[in-house]
């Protein structure tokens, strides 16, 4: 059969390194990819949202199945497209990605399904300041904003009315930078503008979401949807902040592991039932089949553990130590999502841990170089239990350079989490580019912000 992954990042080599395995021997094919995917199968160079080039592919390959890494195509409706054509993908449609491409409707779906969540307010444009916005010479050509009319201005008066931090969320998807913790609420007023007037993350930040410092433990719980059937991975969490402690601007993540160490059955058994549960059921009131992945931000609060946001798909780098953790035929569980039948399918997992060190380049998450060379990336693949993911890579001859942010996801299995992370660190230490950031306490804090 034929596969193909879409997306280039470490997540997407990690489900081609996991497809490379299965029993069914897929015929592995990677839109865009890197460098690590290509060891699996052939990459292709058609980006990973370009819905129409990869449909215009999968029809003219016959592709068996379709599986899709990041949140992009899925919030932009390739299931749907997809899906129309006949053609088997997995990931949730266009109307159930909404749960992580739009947090203003996620936070309205949250509090109507009574899932514990931070406490906010939401900011839309007033109407006049859409009709400015979109260039209207007469307010009857703006589209009606879609509920009430708070404006800029209230949300400055609402932030200068707090005495405590607050978090400004722009509402739709801005790669992981969409997201502004401020202690001092006078900090988040630049945020604000920002966002809602000098739109620097265009329309993605023209709606708002203020809310509450939640302060915990944060964990990634993750879950398989079949439309009926909730599975609960088993837990991760990663790093987000890029500096050691959990210091500095948050990134994509600098590294994950698996399981968290964090939860007690208990607390697995109150987040399906409190936050999985009633989130599918409020889903399916307004007819949305949700089949894919539901990845669930966690704080593990004093008040209990609450949503930090929902993700419509695999996390990355949660996927690396996860995949590896996963002993069952990742075909076989993607089919019983799309089949609907998660509940005759037993996951099993490797009992043992995992986890996964990010080396990224110099300046990310701001400005950094592309084309630098990867020197020692063999020397560390020989290194026992550990796998190098591949994100921001590319090959050119025999030479294997930086192309992005996140470069490469060092990942291995060990007994317990120690373990595993002396095995990590080990492989990291042979490989080099110039500049090369690493965290060096991955799986070591697992405080609260
Ligand atoms: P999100 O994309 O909403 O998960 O936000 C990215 C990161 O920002 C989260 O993983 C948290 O580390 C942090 N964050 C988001 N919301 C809050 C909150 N209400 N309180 C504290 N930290 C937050
Ligand atoms: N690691 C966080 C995410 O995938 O969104």
């Amino acid at each position: 059969m034929k596969v193909l992954v879409i997306g280039g990042g470490g997540r997407e080599h990690a489900i081609c390194w996991k497809l490379a395995q299965s029993r069914h021997m897929p015929e592995i094919y990677c839109a865009p990819g890197n460098a690590g995917t290509a060891m699996h199968g052939r990459n292709v160079a058609i980006a990973a949202d370009d819905i129409a080039k990869l449909l215009e592919f999968a029809k003219q390959e016959r592709i068996d199945l379709t599986i899709v890494g990041p949140e992009d195509p899925l919030c932009l409706g390739i299931v749907d497209v997809f899906s129309e054509a006949g053609l088997r993908i997995f990931g949730p449609n266009k109307a159930a990605a909404r749960i992580e491409g739009d947090k203003v409707w996620a936070k309205k779906l949250m509090r109507e399904a009574g899932v514990p969540t931070a406490e906010a307010r939401v900011f839309e444009p007033t109407f006049q300041e859409l009709a400015q916005i979109r260039g209207a010479r007469h307010p009857d050509d703006a589209e009606m904003p879609p509920s009430v009319e708070t404006g800029y201005k209230m949300a400055r008066r609402y932030i200068e009315s707090r005495d405590e931090g607050v978090v400004v969320k722009a509402s739709g998807l801005a790669k992981g930078k969409g997201v502004f913790v401020h202690d001092d609420p006078k900090d988040a007023l630049s945020t604000l503008e920002d966002l809602m007037v000098k739109r620097a993350l265009g329309d993605a930040g023209s709606r708002i979401v203020v809310e509450e410092i939640l302060v915990g433990r944060e964990v990634s719980i993750l879950a398989l949807v079949d439309g009926s059937t909730i599975y609960i991975l088993e837990s991760a969490a990663d790093h987000k902040r890029l500096g050691e402690q959990d210091t500095g601007p948050n990134t994509g993540g600098m590294g994950a592991f698996s399981p968290s160490g964090m939860l007690t059955e208990k607390d697995l058994a109150l987040i399906e039932r409190e936050v999985f549960v009633p989130i599918i059921d409020a889903m399916r009131r307004v007819d949305i089949d949700y089949r894919g992945v539901l990845y669930a931000g966690m704080m593990m609060t004093a008040g209990g553990p609450k949503v930090l946001e929902f993700n419509c798909r695999l996390g990355d780098p949660e996927a690396q130590p996860l995949l590896m953790r996963l002993k069952t035929d990742l075909i076989d569980t993607i089919n019983a999502v799309i089949d609907g039948t998660l509940d005759e399918l037993e996951l099993e997992w490797d009992r043992r841990a995992s986890l996964c060190v990010v080396m990224a380049s110099g300046g990310y998450p701001g400005h950094y170089e592309r084309g630098l060379q990867i020197t020692g990336l063999e020397e560390a693949a020989n290194v026992e239990n550990a796998v190098v993911f591949h994100a921001g890579t590319r090959r050119l001859g025999d030479r294997v350079e930086t192309s992005g942010g996140r470069v490469l996801g060092v990942t291995a299995i060990g007994e317990d989490l120690q373990m595993a992370r002396t095995t990590a660190y080990e492989a990291v230490r042979n490989i080099a580019f110039d500049g090369a950031v690493v965290r060096g306490d991955i799986g070591m804090r697992v405080s609260g912000r």
